[in-house]
């Protein structure tokens, strides 16, 4: 085991992501952790994590220093070195210019750690601290144009600092770095495979769940499928699954869902007809904002009357990743800065007193792909893409109405049809339709028609922060123009959405 003590940085999580990615075993551990316990658990190196503390700050996080003397590597990074500095009799100082961004790194001397790489490289910093003197026993093997000690060595010891990030993806070979530390230095084997994943998450499952139950609200997008099939593997019928359906989901979507789950997987899925209960509340609202606090809130009154019917539930699982956590508050007494509160994170439970489930807090999105495909779930489920809470809601402009759903859901499944015939699909963000309760004029045959307008929203980004139109081959528009029209009863023109975000967003309410 690799063991990444957490002191706060927003990177932890990707130095042990880095670490999987170079198939070692990792495990983040809090900061306080004793190095007792890391010897118990025979970790062949320890890395210490960046943070947003100061070493020179009265309350900083300090480690067990008795870590030094276990006689495994040591690889401190960032607020880490300092740490080391502080700790292993070096200095630590304030620094006149704060080193933020990019950075010319020169190699000295390369020695283990920077083996097979070139004298210069492009670095990611980020410290307002910076190793004045080394300690003992250490040497200078690079440095850069702000901090004359980058990095620094002890051979002897196996003790490495880093003063930047090697883990982010603008470190130039960042990575070679961390696997010299892993191979070369540690001894690592590169043996672990997200299968092994499987196994230790559904144990560490199995541990904090005991006999209780659980409750998971599935909504059929990838994170939740995922926590589901995840925790299913673990406890099998301890899990209820609860789908509500809303009345605001795709073509067949509630079928998809009970076909994958029931059948397939055989779990106990409760599913929730709850459409007319939404579209009541719905009834006469316009306002995006508004028709989304609607939605949310009688979602969560669904659920909680599900969760009641089924009695005693001690926890309630959700599929929060970790771009979600890194993003919401400071937990668990987790020193890393608050960023700002996100909508998946919090709310739900506090309400209903259950414990958290969340056994994909600590994976990328793209790795609980990879985990979602070896436990089994349909690749149309794993590669879908983002669907937004409130589902058709706010692709039907202005007040809601049962038509307008109708002839919405049919324009979306020809296009989500002709999108994956013509292998456009996965190569864009997101596609759908947007209905527009807007009459135009038209000609069919040799009638007069006055219908609606559907519009195409097409985008391709990597983040959702940002994005821009997709330029789709004109003959595939035309086919999917083409086919609604003249499937979907009730549209007689489709547009464009020609629009990048920012100004615009990606959905339009
Ligand atoms: P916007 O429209 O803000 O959307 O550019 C950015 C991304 O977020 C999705 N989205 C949501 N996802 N709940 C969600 O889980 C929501 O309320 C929500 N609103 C928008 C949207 O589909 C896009 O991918």
């Amino acid at each position: 085991t690799l063991a990444v003590l957490d002191f706060g940085s927003q990177y932890t999580q990707v130095i042990a992501r880095r670490i999987r990615e170079c198939q070692v075993y990792s495990r983040i551990y809090p900061y306080s952790v004793t190095a007792a316990q890391l010897k118990k658990d025979g970790v062949c190196g320890i890395i210490l994590s960046g943070g947003p503390s100061s070493v020179l700050a009265k309350n900083a996080p300090l480690p067990d220093k008795k870590l030094f003397k276990l006689g495994v590597p040591v690889l401190g990074i960032c607020y880490g070195v300092q740490l080391m500095g502080k700790l292993l009799g070096g200095e630590v100082a304030r620094s006149e210019r704060r080193e933020y961004g990019r950075g010319a790194m020169t190699v000295k001397k390369k020695g283990a750690l920077l083996k097979g790489l070139p004298k210069k490289l492009q670095v990611w910093n980020s410290h307002g601290d910076k190793l004045t003197k080394i300690p003992a026993g250490f040497e200078v093997i690079a440095y850069t144009e702000n901090s004359e000690n980058s990095v620094i060595a002890d051979e002897k010891r196996g003790f490495y600092g880093i003063q930047f990030h090697p883990e982010v993806h603008h470190s130039e070979r960042g990575v070679e770095i961390l696997q010299n530390f892993l191979f070369g230095v540690c001894k690592c084997k590169a043996d672990w495979k997200m299968a092994n994943y499987i196994e230790e998450a559904t144990q560490l499952i199995r541990d904090q769940v005991g006999n209780k139950r659980v409750i998971l609200g599935l909504s059929g997008g990838v994170d939740s499928s995922v926590a589901a099939a995840l925790i299913h593997r673990a406890i099998g019928d301890q899990l209820t699954c609860v789908f509500v359906d809303n009345g605001l989901l795709r073509l067949k979507e509630r079928e998809r869902v009970e076909q994958v789950f029931r059948d397939h997987f055989h779990v106990d899925l409760r599913v929730i007809k709850a459409g007319n209960r939404f579209l009541s509340a719905l009834k006469g609202v316009t306002d995006p904002e508004r028709k989304r606090k609607i939605i949310g809130k009688v979602f969560i009154d669904v659920f909680e009357d599900a969760v009641k019917s089924i009695g005693e539930v001690d926890f309630l699982a959700q599929g929060t990743l970790y771009p979600d956590v890194i993003e919401s508050v400071a937990i668990d007494g987790n020193p890393a800065a608050l960023i700002k509160s996100h909508h998946n994170v919090g709310g739900l439970p506090k309400r209903m007193r259950m414990k958290l489930l969340e056994p994909l807090r600590e994976l990328f999105k793209d790795e609980v792909r990879r985990l979602g495909e070896e436990l089994g779930l349909p690749k149309e489920m794993i590669w879908r893409h983002p669907f937004p809470g409130p589902g058709l809601g706010v692709r039907v402009m202005g007040e809601i109405k049962r038509k307008y759903l109708t002839i919405l859901k049919q324009a979306d499944a020809v296009l989500l049809d002709e999108m994956k015939r013509t292998g456009h699909y996965e190569k864009v963000w997101q596609a759908f339709c947007v209905f527009l309760p807007v009459k135009t004029v038209g000609v069919m045959g040799d009638e007069r028609t006055y219908d609606y307008v559907v519009a195409l929203r097409i985008v391709e980004s990597q983040d959702a922060m940002t994005a821009d139109w997709a330029h789709i081959p004109h003959n595939v528009l035309g086919v999917i123009s083409n086919r609604i029209i003249n499937e979907v009863e009730g549209v007689n023109r489709v547009v464009l959405d020609i629009s990048s975000k920012p100004p615009s967003t990606i959905e339009w309410e």
